[in-house]
């Protein structure tokens, strides 16, 4: 309970922090000044998907289907939760809307009172998917309030009415560029740059624990050897454009950056992991948890010996935040886990690689449910408890055999 309310307490001056994490580096002036420059146009909204100023995912999905697609199952899609939500009634609207900043911050998706974020809660565990189920034009089931749709298309693409966009695939051309609808668009490079994600994954130096913000993706990148070959965060999490913003959630992603590596060195086994493309430690964040075990067997399959490791950046609050440790992995870098001594009548010893990408939220959410909260609330923080041990797998196992 604590723990999450100095976070809210800590993210309250994030208006101003957001300016300053997007304000260099030529994006366009104030573009994620959050929340009040991302006004879109109009208030009247939901009520026709036809109309090109509706700000609706499923508006847009008329004519942009492929990104619609891809963006559905993205956690940017789903960014405003049960795991969220679930923690507003305690905090007031005025705190959560200091959380919207970042996971739905349109100005039509703000509390305007207590009232309105208290409405929604039911809302949500109803309709969990943010966004008419499958842009069906002719439903005639009452849209969703956009906040549902959580970091939407016009986050990143609307301010004022007009659509911001990268040049054509075709040629490099910038500024307004004439189109069939919606006005046309305006084409900037700052949508292919890293920079254009730091708004909400980067934390200010001034947040630092330890020399470090809780959220220090872009500066980790800007140190690794993927910034100075050019390889942007779209590179690696919108390949092709597509928009499915995979990360520590997806296993498959998260293979596709580390190689594994098992050997015998003399009377030890080792399993050496290398981060070979994730342009940031892995994991960048202080929520997720890699656990990795090994155990020795002898030839009737009972365990003799066990070793246990973990790669995680973990913080704690004591009197102000405190980092207890920093066991990541950074780019490129490489780490051993070595066993002690194997024994002699061992038969084979097994590795396994863990991942938990919700471990940290996992103890806020048992810290909440210990105590007192309004029953909506609760039941969105039971569905977060139950999403997020869904969310566990098992990323890589391997085995040794000893002669
Ligand atoms: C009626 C069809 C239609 C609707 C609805 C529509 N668009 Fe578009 N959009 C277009 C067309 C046509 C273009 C121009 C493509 C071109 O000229 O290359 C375009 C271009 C864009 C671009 C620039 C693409 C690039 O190459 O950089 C963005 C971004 C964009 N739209 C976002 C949106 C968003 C967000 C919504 C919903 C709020 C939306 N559009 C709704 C038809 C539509
Ligand atoms: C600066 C942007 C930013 C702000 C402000 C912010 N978050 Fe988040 N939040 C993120 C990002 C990025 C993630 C995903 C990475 C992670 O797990 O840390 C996330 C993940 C989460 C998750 C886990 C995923 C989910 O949606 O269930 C919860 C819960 C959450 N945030 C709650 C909050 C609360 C409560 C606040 C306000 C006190 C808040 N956030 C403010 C950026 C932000
Ligand atoms: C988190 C920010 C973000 C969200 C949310 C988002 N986009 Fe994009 N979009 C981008 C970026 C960044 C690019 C450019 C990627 C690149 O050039 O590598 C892009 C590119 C595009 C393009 C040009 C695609 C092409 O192939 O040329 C269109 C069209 C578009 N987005 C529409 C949408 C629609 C529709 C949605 C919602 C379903 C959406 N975007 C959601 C950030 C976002
Ligand atoms: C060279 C490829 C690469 C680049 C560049 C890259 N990422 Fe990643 N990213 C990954 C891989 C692979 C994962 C999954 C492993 C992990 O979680 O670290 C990941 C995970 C993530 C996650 C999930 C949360 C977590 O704790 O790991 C976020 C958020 C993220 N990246 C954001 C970014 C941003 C923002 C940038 C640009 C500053 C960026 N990434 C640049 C490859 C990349
Ligand atoms: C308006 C704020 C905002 C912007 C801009 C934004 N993100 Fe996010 N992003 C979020 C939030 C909030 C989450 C956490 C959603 C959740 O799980 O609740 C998130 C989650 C992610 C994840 C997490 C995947 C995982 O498995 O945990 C990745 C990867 C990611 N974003 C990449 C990007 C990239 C790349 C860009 C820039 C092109 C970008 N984001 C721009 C707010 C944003």
């Amino acid at each position: 309970m604590k723990k999450v309310w100095l976070m809210a307490v800590m993210l309250s001056a994030m208006g101003l922090m957001l300016i300053a994490a997007s304000s260099n580096d030529g994006l366009l002036i104030n573009y994620f000044q959050l929340p009040q420059a991302i006004s879109t146009t109009t208030n009247k909204a939901h009520a026709d998907l036809r109309l090109v100023d509706n700000m609706r995912p499923e508006a847009c999905a008329q004519c942009h289907q492929a990104q619609f697609e891809a963006w559905k199952h993205s956690r940017h899609a789903h960014a405003y939760s049960p795991g969220l939500v679930g923690q507003f009634p305690s905090m007031g609207h005025s705190n959560s809307n200091d959380c919207l900043v970042c996971h739905a911050p349109l100005v039509q998706q703000l509390y305007r009172d207590a009232g309105d974020m208290q409405a929604t809660l039911a809302t949500l565990l109803r309709h969990p998917e943010g966004f008419s189920s499958d842009a069906d034009l002719d439903s005639k089931q009452a849209a969703l309030p956009l906040r549902h749709a959580g970091v939407t298309c016009a986050v990143c693409h609307v301010r004022n009415g007009q659509r911001f966009g990268p040049p054509r695939r075709n040629n490099d051309e910038v500024g307004h560029l004439n189109g069939a609808a919606h006005g046309g668009f305006t084409a900037t490079k700052d949508f292919e740059k890293s920079q254009f994600c730091a708004a909400c994954h980067q934390f200010p130096q001034s947040y630092a624990i330890h020399g470090k913000p809780l959220e220090n993706t872009v500066y980790e990148w800007k140190q690794s050897y993927f910034a100075s070959e050019g390889v942007q965060c779209q590179g690696c999490h919108m390949p092709d454009r597509v928009h499915a913003f995979k990360g520590i959630h997806d296993k498959q992603m998260v293979l596709s950056g580390l190689d594994f590596q098992l050997e015998k060195q003399g009377d030890v086994a080792v399993l050496k992991i290398t981060s070979k493309h994730i342009g940031h430690a892995f994991p960048t964040y202080v929520t997720p948890k890699v656990m990795i075990h090994a155990e020795a067997f002898n030839q009737h399959g009972v365990i003799l010996q066990t070793w246990q490791w973990e790669i995680v950046r973990k913080v704690a609050y004591e009197n102000g935040w405190k980092e207890i440790k920093d066991a990541r992995l950074m780019p490129n870098q490489s780490r051993m886990f070595t066993t002690d001594g194997i024994k002699g009548d061992v038969a084979f010893v097994k590795f396994y690689v863990d991942v938990i990408p919700d471990a940290f939220y996992k103890g806020v959410y048992q810290n909440l449910l210990a105590g007192d909260m309004q029953p909506a609330a609760r039941k969105l923080i039971q569905k977060a408890l139950a999403d997020a041990e869904k969310n566990d797998y098992r990323l890589f196992e391997g085995r040794l055999s000893y002669p």
